[in-house]
């Protein structure tokens, strides 16, 4: 008895010491436990709220062109244009706030009749309770429309297998530069883990 229970605290101190930022243990064998686990897991809702800070101007973009079509100099919606994002998530909507991640991903104009995206990418949180986590989106992003909702597709860490609706607003927006400050409110279903001891206080 007195040996397996030395193990185990062995085992347990090893486990914590990979975990490393309060998300679950991501080696294969950690990933296969966990969702061994999920028949018993119950499902949770977490909300989020932050600033989304597009920086097309100036000589620090956060989102660069990387295609166009030979239409889209001559289209009123753009359609064609394709940037690469690396955006900074704020806690507030002023431009020097507190950063707690990126949003890095692709978007696209892809409508002739308004100035619509075609948004896919990922919030890499890298502050506070999510560090190291990350959720996938994807969805239709008109900017004229006051609400845009878009689908959270999954995630990884504190966020694997989620699913929910990230509903995007402008904030702030320059026509001339192009440049942006978008709001974000996205509700997430993920799972709380029996045994996970990271996934009991968020
Ligand atoms: C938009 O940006 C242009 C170019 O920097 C600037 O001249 C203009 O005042 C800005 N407009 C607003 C509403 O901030």
């Amino acid at each position: 008895m007195m040996k397996t229970t030395t193990l185990l605290a062995v085992l347990l101190v090893a486990a914590m010491a990979q975990m490393g930022h309060g998300i679950p243990d991501q080696t294969p064998q950690g990933v296969e436990n966990w969702f061994k686990r999920l028949p018993n897991a119950k499902e949770k809702l977490t909300k989020l709220h932050f600033f989304f800070q597009d920086v097309v101007s100036g000589p620090k973009p956060t989102a660069v062109e990387v295609a166009r079509s030979k239409l889209t100099a001559n289209s009123p919606t753009f359609f064609g244009l394709t940037r690469v994002f690396d955006d900074p998530l704020t806690v507030t909507g002023s431009p020097d706030s507190k950063i707690i991640g990126y949003g890095q991903g692709i978007y696209s104009l892809t409508s002739q009749e308004d100035v619509a995206l075609l948004f896919t990418f990922n919030f890499v949180f890298t502050d506070g309770k999510y560090s190291g986590s990350t959720l996938s989106l994807q969805g239709y992003n008109p900017l004229e429309a006051k609400y845009r909702e878009m689908a959270v597709v999954g995630g990884s860490g504190i966020f694997r297998l989620a699913k929910g609706s990230a509903v995007a607003s402008t904030y702030w927006a320059n026509a001339t530069t192009q440049d942006g400050i978008v709001e974000f409110t996205v509700y997430v279903l993920h799972y709380d883990v029996d045994g996970d001891q990271y996934s009991q206080d968020i």
